[in-house]
């Protein structure tokens, strides 16, 4: 792995990205007819580097037992370990152990807020205003999010009465911002975005969103999935109340997520799921429950997978996440350029230039995603096609799919040339005319894109996954 102490601005050299994908043994197989695998689906799940397979396993084989359940040696070491995790994981976003939450993932994250303003809103005391939620109040959220920060706000939004409101996203991908006053008003209790779009890969500004949010009391909760593996984020100067993000995107194991809160918050804010571990004292007619983090952990947790991601984070922190953001950087500039040097492909998002995240999605002009990805497949690349559990985005696109490319800190840049090469294959097997193929033809966002009013040119009706 390279060493920290380099330049933190420049991207890996091939000597250090060579030791770095040692680290990913997954990387040496081959797919599709002996193919050198070309993994370009980090976005939706990350690689695990042997530190993180090794503190799993050392872990059920040293030191399993059920977390503060136990009085005996491995009980108290599996304590330790798991805390020592929630500590690491803490310190990497810059907050006090106690502010965070360990779930399922980032899906369960965001639900566990979600349930705990619609907990908050029967008749129950005692609460806090602030999670309490009638018809009156309104919750805000953006056409850029993924259904996990979208779906759990349509339902509180049904359960309570408060109606959901959202801000549309321009044609180059950012938010529009316009109508904002209009949006976020005194009415509105929580307003739920996402730091970095999965499918546009624009960064929000979240420190300007959660300061207006603020100013008219609503509470800011930010889909961070995207953003923490791939930049540095510290929730002591990001502004918002909470950030959700799952360990399998983050170099870490599936089945664990982080929910960081603050404490103030943490403390007042209903329990979410019930049981075991998260209660105080128990009797037959009602418990009372312990404090934040453990009252919104119930059942025995997943420590395995918690210490697991405390090795991803020190595989991270060991690498440099600056340094791993300024390859990606490199990376997605390449990738852009190379896209961009061909007129048949749309990429949906900032245009070149523009700071972006890891991820990068396109049209290849009258050929459906899925046959993009199956032509890229062919060639060893693994991307993902469809709409990325984003589906209103791609309405709001004019789209049905896209073939999304994204990237970690294990890729290389022949990897994006091999990418472009096999890209290079679909116009011929689909027979799409070069010739007739518009750079400027773009893709239409807004109303008249949303009205159907921009369509691709022969895009199948196929819908996507
Ligand atoms: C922006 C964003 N939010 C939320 C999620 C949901 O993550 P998970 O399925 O791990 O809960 C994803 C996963 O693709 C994502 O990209």
């Amino acid at each position: 792995m390279p060493s920290s102490s380099a330049r933190v601005n420049a991207s890996f050299s091939d000597r250090e990205v060579a030791a770095l994908r040692g680290d990913f043994p997954i990387l040496t197989r081959t797919v599709r007819d002996d193919r050198r695998l070309v993994y370009l689906d980090s976005g939706a799940t990350s690689h695990k580097p042997t530190a993180v397979l090794d503190a799993e396993r050392t872990f059920y084989e040293q030191h399993n037992a059920a977390v503060h359940r136990g009085a005996h040696q491995l009980a108290e070491e599996a304590t330790d370990d798991f805390e020592n995790a929630r500590a690491t994981i803490a310190a990497f976003i810059g907050a006090p152990a106690g502010e965070v939450v360990f779930t399922k993932n980032a899906t369960e994250a965001l639900n566990l807020v979600a349930y705990a303003f619609s907990n908050a809103s029967p008749n129950e005391q005692p609460k806090d205003a602030r999670f309490v939620l009638g018809p009156g109040d309104e919750i805000l959220v953006t056409e850029m999010e993924h259904h996990a920060n979208l779906v759990p706000w349509q339902e509180l939004s049904r359960r309570t009465g408060a109606p959901l409101r959202w801000l549309p996203v321009l044609a180059e991908g950012a938010l529009d911002l316009s109508d904002l006053d209009t949006l976020l008003t005194d009415r509105t209790k929580v307003f739920a975005f996402t730091h970095v779009s999965n499918v546009l890969g624009t960064i929000n500004p979240v420190a300007a969103l959660a300061e207006r949010a603020h100013a008219v009391g609503a509470l800011v909760v930010v889909d961070a999935c995207q953003s923490v593996p791939h930049l540095a984020v510290d929730v002591a100067t990001l502004g918002a109340d909470f950030i959700a993000f799952s360990g399998h995107k983050l170099y870490g194991p599936m089945g664990i997520g982080v929910l960081w809160g603050r404490a103030e918050l943490l403390e007042v804010m209903p329990a979410f799921l019930t049981g075991g571990s998260m209660i105080e004292m128990v009797t037959m007619e009602r418990s009372t429950y312990a404090p934040a983090p453990q009252k919104f952990e119930a059942g025995v947790p997943n420590a395995a997978q918690a210490v697991g991601l405390a090795a991803a984070v020190t595989w991270v922190e060991a690498v440099g996440i600056d340094r791993i953001a300024a390859h990606e950087s490199a990376l997605v500039d390449a990738l852009m350029n190379g896209l961009a040097a061909r007129p048949w492909v749309h990429v949906v998002g900032p245009p070149p230039g523009t700071p972006r995240g890891g991820a990068v999605a396109f049209v290849v002009d009258g050929v459906h995603a899925h046959d993009v990805g199956q032509v890229l497949d062919d060639a060893g690349v693994a991307v993902r096609v469809g709409h990325h559990c984003a589906w209103p985005l791609h309405r709001a696109l004019g789209v049905t799919a896209t073939t999304r490319a994204s990237v970690a800190a294990y890729n290389t840049f022949g990897e994006v040339e091999a990418l472009l090469r096999a890209l290079d294959r679909v116009p011929g097997i689909f027979g799409i005319d070069l010739d007739e193929a518009d750079p400027d033809a773009g893709l239409g966002v807004g109303p008249d894109a949303r009205a159907g009013s921009v369509a691709l040119r022969g895009e199948a009706t196929r819908e996507a996954s």
